[in-house]
């Protein structure tokens, strides 16, 4: 009933969503209930909208697929904003990078255009005495099967380091990472003989979400988490300097810039405030649309819980229990 209402009724002006999806669309991999009708609805509208998620490790398309599979509506890749989909724009900049996350990444970095990607688990190949807390040293089967051997790894002087997603392996990541960070110029086996906040070479982290909801009843670690243990141990390494580090995702505006440009190539110029974020995390999605001049929806289906201290910055102009009330409320307000 309510859907054939917001099917035939006329907007003012034109709007664009903007949608979360672990905690606002999906939980894991299960669609959370409502988000495909509110999917529905916008198709049916012809309203503009994109996914832009602090998520990622394999490439948009396949993603695209997955979820217009699991939520029977269809999504275009270039609807979808992963949080490292703007690492884009760094391949004229780095040749030699180390990519972090689960085994996938290596060709998500070199579908992007990276020239030589070589992934945490190739030097665990090449020395696992390097690693010796790595969940991946003992496993034989899975190390071969994920790895590359790569010739003269020792010599490759690395560019940057890209954390594309979540680490899978904190053991051995962590130590992998803190090597290249403190090392002469970029090379595994070698230590720098001096302290600095600047690293031996470039890192990005591509989100600093401590928490993000899959499901389970608390919320659980995102690589916000991984990047503080990173920051604390690089700290005590130096004296107590801090990292000096790159960080992609929401709410930065590297994130709502690529998502504005992605909504105005389907649909043509849009006023920021009438891009609405639908988010489950006030850390990110809210506050990001805030400062971003977007219009911001929180859905209590996620990371938000009631009763959570919102100081001005977090708080969202519409609070609602999920994603299709956020949707309707949202149709309704701009009719
Ligand atoms: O790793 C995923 C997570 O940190 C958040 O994803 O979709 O809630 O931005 P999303
Ligand atoms: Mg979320």
């Amino acid at each position: 009933m309510i859907f054939k209402r917001f099917l035939h009724s006329n907007l003012t002006r034109k709007i664009g969503f903007a949608f979360d999806i672990d905690g606002v669309l999906l939980h894991s991999n299960s669609p959370i209930p409502r988000a495909n009708d509110a999917l529905k609805l916008l198709h049916a509208r012809s309203i503009p909208f994109i996914l832009l998620t602090n998520g990622g490790g394999t490439l948009e398309h396949e993603r695209a697929e997955f979820i217009s599979k699991k939520l029977g509506v269809e999504i275009k890749t270039s609807q979808l904003v992963q949080s490292h989909t703007p690492f884009k724009k760094l391949v004229p900049t780095f040749e030699n990078i180390l990519a972090i996350g689960p085994h996938t990444v290596r060709q998500v970095a070199e579908n992007y255009g990276f020239k030589n990607v070589i992934h945490s688990s190739d030097i665990i190949r090449y020395n696992n005495i390097i690693t010796p807390f790595s969940g991946l040293r003992n496993q034989n089967d899975e190390l071969m099967k994920i790895s590359k051997n790569i010739k003269n790894i020792h010599e490759t002087k690395f560019d940057s380091i890209l954390i594309f997603n979540d680490s899978r392996d904190w053991g051995g990541d962590i130590q992998i990472i803190s090597d290249i960070l403190n090392s002469d110029n970029g090379r595994i086996n070698t230590k720098r003989s001096y302290k600095s906040e600047v690293p031996s070479i470039p890192i990005y982290f591509s989100n600093k979400d401590l928490l993000y909801s899959n499901g389970y009843n608390i919320n659980r670690f995102g690589q916000g988490a991984f990047r503080y243990i990173v920051r604390e141990l690089y700290r005590k390494l130096n004296d107590g300097k801090e990292l000096q580090d790159n960080i992609y995702g929401k709410p930065f505006p590297v994130m709502y810039n690529f998502g504005k440009e992605c909504l105005e190539k389907q649909a043509g110029k849009i006023n920021e405030k009438d891009i609405y974020m639908i988010g489950d995390n006030p850390n990110s999605d809210i506050i990001g649309a805030n400062k971003n001049g977007w219009s911001s929806c929180l859905v209590r289906s996620g990371v938000y819980q009631d009763g959570d201290k919102l100081d001005d910055d977090h708080t969202p102009g519409l609070l609602v229990n999920d994603v299709y009330e956020a949707v309707e409320t949202v149709l309704k307000n701009n009719q």
